[in-house]
C-alpha cells in the first residue's frame, strides 16, 4: 500500500513522473488536471464551473476539486494505493484530504526553477485521451503528433500560453509552495532535483519510494 502525493510547480514533471511510478508500483495516477480537462470536454456541471479558472491559469475553487478527488479515491483501483498528481495544491485541500481519513506515505516535491518551466511548457504536447505527456525536444513521441500509448492525436493545452504559464507560476508560489512546510512538518516531504533528464529524476523518485516500501517494486 502506497499513497503518494506529487508536489511541484506547473511543468515540474509531476505528470511525467506519475506515469513512471504507475508502471513500477501498479497504482493509479490521479491527476486533478486531467480529471478537470475531461470534465470540461464532456461538459459536466463541474467542468462548466472549472473552465474559466483553468483557461485563465487560476485554481478551480477548492470545494469543486475536493469533491472530485473524494469520489475518485473511493473507486476500487485505489485500494492498494494511488499517486495524487496536482492535488492538494492549497492548504485547505491538504486539510480536506486529512479529514477524508486518507493516510499519505510520501510527498515527492519535484523542484525546477521558473525559467526552465517556461521552456518546458511551451514545448509540451498532451494526449487528451489517456493523459500521457510529451515534450517536442526532450521527450518526443515516436511518431510526431501521435500518442505512443493509445495512438490518439496529441494537442497543446490552452493554458500553456506564455502569459498563462506566468499566472500559474504566480499562483503556485503563493498558494501551493506553503504545502512544502505543511508536509515537512509531518515528516513526509522528499525533495527531488527536477532540472535534470527525465530518467535521472525518475531514478531518485523511485529510490525514495523503494526506501519506504522495499517489497513493492
Ligand atoms: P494541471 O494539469 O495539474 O497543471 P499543472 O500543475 O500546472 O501542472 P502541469 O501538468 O503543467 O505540470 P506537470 O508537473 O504535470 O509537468 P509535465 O510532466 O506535464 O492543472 C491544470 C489546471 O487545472 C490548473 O491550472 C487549475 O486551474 C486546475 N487544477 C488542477 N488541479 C487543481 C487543484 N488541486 N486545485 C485547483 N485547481 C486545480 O511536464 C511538463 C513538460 O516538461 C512536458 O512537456 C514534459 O515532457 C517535460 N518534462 C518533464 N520532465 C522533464 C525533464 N526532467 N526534463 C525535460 N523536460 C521534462
Ligand atoms: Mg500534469
Ligand atoms: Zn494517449
Amino acid at each position: 500500500m502506497m499513497n503518494i502525493i506529487l508536489l511541484g510547480a506547473p511543468g515540474a514533471g509531476k505528470g511525467t513522473q506519475a506515469e513512471k511510478i504507475c508502471e513500477s508500483f501498479h497504482i493509479p495516477q490521479i491527476s486533478t488536471g486531467n480529471i478537470i480537462r475531461a470534465a470540461m470536454k464532456n461538459g459536466t456541471e463541474a467542468g462548466k464551473k472549472a473552465k474559466a479558472f483553468v483557461d485563465a491559469g487560476q485554481l478551480v475553487p477548492d470545494e469543486v476539486v475536493i469533491e472530485m478527488v473524494d469520489e475518485r479515491l473511493k473507486q476500487d483501483d485505489c485500494k492498494n494505493g494511488f499517486i495524487l498528481d496536482g492535488f492538494p495544491r492549497t492548504v485547505p485541500q491538504a486539510e480536506a484530504l486529512e479529514q477524508m481519513g486518507v493516510q499519505i506515505d510520501a510527498v515527492i516535491d519535484i523542484e525546477v526553477p521558473d525559467e526552465v518551466i517556461m521552456q518546458r511548457l511551451g514545448g509540451r504536447r498532451c494526449c487528451l485521451h489517456c493523459g500521457a505527456t510529451y515534450h517536442i525536444s526532450w521527450n518526443p513521441p515516436k511518431v510526431e503528433g501521435v500518442c505512443d500509448k493509445c495512438g490518439e492525436e496529441l494537442s497543446i493545452r490552452k493554458d500553456d500560453k506564455p502569459e498563462t504559464i506566468a499566472e500559474r507560476l504566480r499562483i503556485y508560489h503563493s498558494q501551493t509552495k506553503p504545502l512544502e512546510d505543511y508536509y515537512k512538518g509531518r515528516h513526509k516531504l522528499h525533495e527531488v532535483e527536477g532540472n535534470r533528464p527525465v530518467e535521472a529524476v525518475t531514478a531518485d523518485v523511485l529510490s525514495a519510494l523503494r526506501s519506504l516500501s522495499p517489497l513493492e517494486a
